[in-house]
């Protein structure tokens, strides 16, 4: 399988901003191989498709709503995402997971909605400072795993240690090899597909750092914050795969 670099935008991008960066990703990315997706603000989903039109970079929502429609004042809905030209969603990442409270049964419903409207799903998981000092980073990303997907799951998984998230600390390679290898065993014994399921690493994963990150064993891409807002660092680690 293809490794596949995701760009996730967060809280950045006005229309000026958004429309460059997705030009430049675009006119820099020539023939290179890897897949690549880009998950902008919702604000500027709909014209980053437009500009992105038959690269075959996609594009994704950075969340949704679990619910199909409904009462819900502010929110936006799976279908909502798919209606723009999103082919992903990243759910459950930590962020949301501290900031709004997002639960692992809130994730798993979240994971239900964007199947249900032909969204694929990039399910976060990782532990915090604290839970690796203690030890814990299996257990806490076990859990999280067996809360989050639900039964049959068919989507992405990205392995994020909270603390290595915009930070520029880095696991080291055997931390991340030994991480990945315990979800991949995970994901084989609880689900049906889970041999195949793609699991990317992110936090801090940079143009320097990309190349030995990548070669890693069960690491099928990476999910970049910061470095994706500036496309030769983009660009940077999808030549490094
Ligand atoms: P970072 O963010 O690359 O800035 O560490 C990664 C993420 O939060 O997805």
């Amino acid at each position: 399988m293809r490794p596949l670099i995701a760009g996730n935008w967060k809280m950045h991008g006005l229309t000026e901003d958004s429309a460059a960066l997705a030009r430049g990703i675009r006119h820099g990315l020539g023939d290179l191989s890897p897949e690549v997706l880009v998950c902008p603000p919702f604000t500027q989903i709909a014209a980053v498709a437009a500009i992105l039109e038959g690269s075959g970079i996609a594009v994704g929502g950075q969340d949704c709503h679990a619910r199909r429609l409904g009462p819900h004042t502010g929110e936006v809905s799976a279908a909502m995402l798919r209606d723009l030209g999103a082919a992903y969603v990243i759910l459950g990442h930590s962020e949301r997971r501290a900031d709004q409270g997002e639960t692992d049964a809130l994730v798993a419903a979240k994971v239900e909605a964007a199947v249900a409207a032909g969204l694929i799903p990039i399910v976060c998981v990782g532990e915090t400072a604290a839970e690796r000092a203690a030890g814990e980073q299996e257990a806490v990303v076990g859990g999280q795993l067996a809360g989050s997907l639900g039964a049959e799951f068919a989507g992405v998984v990205a392995y994020e240690p909270i603390w290595a998230i915009g930070t520029g600390k880095v696991p080291t390679i055997a931390d991340i090899a030994s991480m990945h290898a315990f979800i991949r065993a995970e994901l084989v014994r609880a689900q049906p597909e889970g041999a195949g399921i793609r699991i990317l690493y992110g936090g801090s994963v940079k143009p320097g750092n990309a190349a030995e990150i990548l070669t890693v064993a069960e690491v099928g891409g990476a999910l970049v914050g910061g470095a994706s807002l500036v496309a030769e660092d983009f660009l940077g680690i999808i030549r490094a795969c």
